[in-house]
């Protein structure tokens, strides 16, 4: 059966261009240096990323994970939001690889405030008792499925700045963000000193991150992902897939936006369900139902009809619009909830 998969833009499955690159792909062992698919990848993404270099990383919390392990000392603290994926959702690594103490700073839905960004830098020299700031962590766009202003970068970029601290910036789905922002990706990442990016999401590629800065800092980060066990070696035939996702998937992200818009629109017309349209940015659609259900049957009964969700996190639903949902899978979807709700009613 073939389902609908709305769980999350993680699941999608390679174009077929994406599997004919692979075929084709012309590789070598890239912990040698020989692995000239890579490099064209690498070169890519550290063109679209205003970047002097790029490396290619197994996933989205090896690349952010490697920001924190090479631009950190142990014992250093990394300021970031509450609700960031390193924080919530990358298994506490940023302790196990790095050794750094993460600072949570209060985000409301994923924008932090300048000022306390900034009241939260120490030096280490103040005091005995007090860790050093290493890094400042950014996320945009933010898991939350909103798109932080640019100019909020901006000013926590200059703040971290002018205390000589760097700024990491979680660009999972920076296409993402520049799509709704309808700006270069360049415009987002210049208020970085290291994006992390995901080809594996809505851009359709099986595997794989790209961590971009200078070309120093990603000299230390190679060895860094090296002793991680990030040292690939025919990752080619990856970085092929990885190069079609940037030059022919970018463009498709706005249908998955416009896709997740109006079904926001659609939900936001059923009796019992409350979904802020304002909050969908890019290709996520958060929701509550106002209605006493068991989530399992809730997931079992989309599943009967071909259609895989998540249950829900602390009461919200999340369903995901990629490549692979069309427009008349957004309106089955709607309608499968719709006549769910009417038979509980
Ligand atoms: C904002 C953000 N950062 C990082 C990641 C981690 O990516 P991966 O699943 O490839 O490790 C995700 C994954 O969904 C994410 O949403």
């Amino acid at each position: 059966m073939k389902y609908i998969d709305i769980r999350s833009d993680t699941v999608t499955q390679p174009t077929d261009a994406m599997r004919q690159a692979m075929f084709d792909a012309v590789v070598g062992d890239d912990v040698y240096d020989e692995d000239t698919t890579v490099k064209e990848l690498e070169r890519k993404a550290a063109e679209l990323t205003g970047k002097e270099a790029a490396l290619f990383v197994p996933s989205g919390t090896f690349g952010n994970q490697l920001a924190l392990f090479t631009h950190c000392n142990r014992g250093d603290e990394v300021i970031l939001g509450e609700d960031c994926h390193i924080v919530v959702h990358e298994v506490g690594a940023s302790s196990v690889i790095a050794g750094v103490q993460l600072r949570t700073v209060s985000s409301r839905k994923g924008v932090l405030d300048p000022c306390e960004v900034k009241s939260r830098i120490r030096s280490g020299k103040e005091d005995i008792h007090y860790p050093s700031t290493g890094l400042v962590c950014l996320e945009n766009a933010h898991s939350n499925g909103r798109v932080i202003p640019l100019e909020i970068m901006k000013e926590i970029y200059e703040a971290a700045h002018e205390k000589s601290i760097p700024v990491h910036l979680d660009g999972a789905r920076l296409f993402n963000a520049s799509e709704y922002l309808k700006v270069s990706p360049c415009e987002v990442t210049k208020y970085a000193d290291s994006v992390m990016f995901c080809l594996s999401k809505g851009l359709c590629a099986p595997v794989g991150s790209i961590l971009a800065s200078t070309k120093d800092f990603i000299a230390v980060a190679k060895k860094k992902r090296k002793l991680m066990g990030g040292g690939l070696r025919q990752a080619g035939f990856l970085a092929a897939a990885g190069i079609v996702a940037l030059d022919s998937m970018r463009g498709e992200l706005k249908k998955d936006h416009e896709n997740a818009y109006f079904m926001a629109q659609r939900l936001s017309d059923l009796k019992n369900v409350s979904v802020n349209i304002e909050d969908v940015h890019i290709n996520m659609v958060f929701f509550k139902i106002n209605l006493p259900l068991n989530p399992a049957e809730v997931v079992e009964h989309f599943l009967m009809k071909g259609i895989k969700i998540n249950p829900p996190e602390n009461g919200v639903y999340r369903f995901v619009t990629n490549y692979w949902v069309s427009r008349e899978d957004v309106n089955f979807i709607v309608d499968t909830l719709s006549s769910f709700l009417s038979s509980r009613r």
